[in-house]
């Protein structure tokens, strides 16, 4: 039975029949807590189905257990690719895949990855001495890279599901030569190019279009520990004269570490210097919610929580944190507008998503790798939803990671293989794609809570709207672990005709998928009796909701 904490005479009904759904009544006795409008003449902007971007590493179990399997694998697959994965990741509808770092992609030579897989040479994984390791990880392909998932794969896993390939570009330790060669590898004509005969050897004669190129990763970190203008440098010698085959390539700057907007100054009045920043599409911003200590510390590893055992302060430090992706969104394009007057260049958040201490993690290889609760679920909803109403600003956003690592939408380990509640969110926010994002304005009591002793808020309820022709969806998630929020909606400019929708939550805040019960928290269907005047919904604590409304 749903528990939903229905305020007001918003009712829950439920009997043999409903089981699996929700039903919320107007008209109420009493005044909702909350409002929810929405101007569906004010537009602003289109939803990029590039938000909905995901982050393929060489780290742990990402690629090996977690995306790849190998041909040979009993594990069913396709051409080596796990095919649960494949299937599960398709509906969602993904934008974009990011490979191969991250970290790792700074240590990456591509041509390793590619050519007869038996005549592929091993290395050693950037992350092989990683200090955050759980004790005693077994020596395999996360410590000694085998190749074996290369360029191709990679590529073919993008049509697979049918999204957008982004590679991040070495800057650190290749030359941009060796850039430019993997450009032409990827993309140059059938017949052309000695990269392209040796495409076609592999299988495709065809070249892959790669549009989106990352220019290196964290750049002011593992990506070579540069000043900005010292990385203004590298990117323009990187940029000028890519052969682009009749095909705009779309170029990411190695953006801020979340809030330094001294990086992204400096960044960008170096380059203007030179007038190079007509080659750059999109700014990446890396933001990570880690910080569970209320305060006490900012240290890197003490700061960090459990991703299931929590209490109420963590949950609401970690989902706070989240929500201060807005202020950097707004912040970094303000100071980009310094600049790029014009705002032609977009952000993209290339790297987000709860990162937690180890402990959880499916198996001792998956380094980084985390359980999920609804507390990652309403963090993926209120930072979707943050996108969305910034749809101008954001061209592209990569969760990370896709699988066996930080905030995965996949827990998969030899043959078995889940989806964790951030999956679900994805899947029910997808219908956002390529819409138009429409001012919704989301007042509610907020979230009270107790910080390292003082009292402290969070906003419960978050959310966004689109609009495509006649159909509306407004997605909500409530942040409040104890309260439901009861709100009025009120769909301004527009008639109301039929309300349905999705709401994921869970009896115990702490629940989550495992290989034994794979499907203890998941979304349930929820039906609005819809009568004359605004509609009423409770938004249960703890929970993600998706309306799906009809115009007349
Ligand atoms: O996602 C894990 C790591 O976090 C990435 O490799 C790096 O870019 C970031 O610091």
């Amino acid at each position: 039975m749903v528990s939903a904490g229905v305020a007001g005479a918003a009712l829950l009904l439920a009997n043999k029949s409903f089981e699996r759904k929700l039903f919320a009544f107007a008209p109420r006795a009493v005044a909702s807590d909350s409002h929810i409008e929405i101007l569906t003449g004010e537009a602003i902007g289109a939803i990029a189905p590039e938000i909905y971007g995901h982050f393929v590493e060489h780290l742990g179990g990402v690629v090996y257990d977690g995306l790849w399997v190998g041909e040979k694998s009993k594990v069913p697959n396709i051409g080596g690719i796990r095919k649960a994965l494949v299937d599960a990741l398709k509906k969602t509808s993904p934008g974009l895949v990011r490979w191969p770092g991250g970290c790792f992609a700074d240590s990456y030579n591509w041509r390793d990855g590619i050519g007869p897989k038996a005549q592929r040479p091993r290395r050693t994984n950037f992350w092989h001495d990683a200090a955050e390791w759980p004790t005693g990880s077994p020596d395999g392909p996360w410590k000694y890279e085998p190749n074996q998932f290369g360029t191709d794969d990679f590529l073919h896993f993008c049509n697979l599901v049918g999204a957008q390939p982004y590679i991040a570009a070495n800057l650190r330790s290749l030359n941009a030569n060796d850039f430019y060669e993997w450009v032409e590898y990827c993309n140059s004509p059938a017949g052309s190019t000695t990269g392209s005969d040796i495409r076609a050897t592999a299988g495709d004669r065809e070249p892959f279009n790669v549009q989106y190129w990352g220019i290196g990763n964290e750049s002011w970190g593992c990506g070579g520990n540069f000043t900005p203008e010292e990385y203004a440098a590298e990117y323009r010698r990187f940029t000028a004269w890519v052969p682009n085959y009749g095909k705009r390539l779309a170029f990411v700057g190695s953006g801020p570490n979340g809030g330094d907007l001294d990086w992204t100054r400096r960044f960008f009045t170096k380059l203007n210097e030179r007038r190079a920043l007509g080659s750059m599409w999109g700014w990446a911003l890396h933001h990570y919610s880690w910080n569970v200590s209320g305060g006490r510390t900012t240290d890197w590893r003490q700061g960090k929580g459990d991703a299931v055992n929590y209490n109420d302060e963590e949950w609401y430090e970690l989902l706070n944190q989240a929500d201060q992706i807005e202020t950097l969104i707004t912040n970094h394009w303000n100071v980009m507008g310094e600049i790029d007057r014009s705002h032609r260049i977009k952000l993209v958040v290339d790297e987000w998503g709860a990162w937690y201490k180890p402990g959880s993690e499916a198996n001792n290889s998956h380094l980084l790798g985390q359980q999920a609760t609804i507390r990652d679920a309403v963090l993926a909803g209120l930072s979707l939803d943050t996108f969305h109403r910034h749809a101008e600003k954001v061209g592209a956003a990569n969760i990370a990671q896709l699988v066996n690592c930080l905030q995965s939408l996949f827990i998969a380990h030899e043959d078995q293989f889940l989806v964790t509640p951030t999956y679900h969110v994805f899947d029910m926010y997808s219908a956002h794609q390529k819409r138009s994002a429409i001012r919704t304005i989301v007042s509610s009591p907020p979230a009270a809570y107790t910080r390292n002793g003082q009292p402290a808020t969070m906003r419960a309820l978050n959310g966004s709207a689109s609009l495509k022709d006649r159909q509306l969806t407004l997605t909500v998630t409530n942040a409040d672990l104890k309260n439901a929020r009861e709100a009025e909606i009120l769909v301004r400019g527009a008639t109301v005709t039929s309300v349905k929708g999705l709401s994921i939550t869970a009896d115990d805040v702490h629940a989550h998928n495992t290989f034994q019960d794979p499907r203890r928290v998941e979304p349930k269907a929820i039906t609005i009796a819809q009568r004359n005047g605004p509609i009423v919904f409770s938004f249960r604590p703890a929970s993600v909701t998706r309306l799906d409304i009809t115009l007349a």
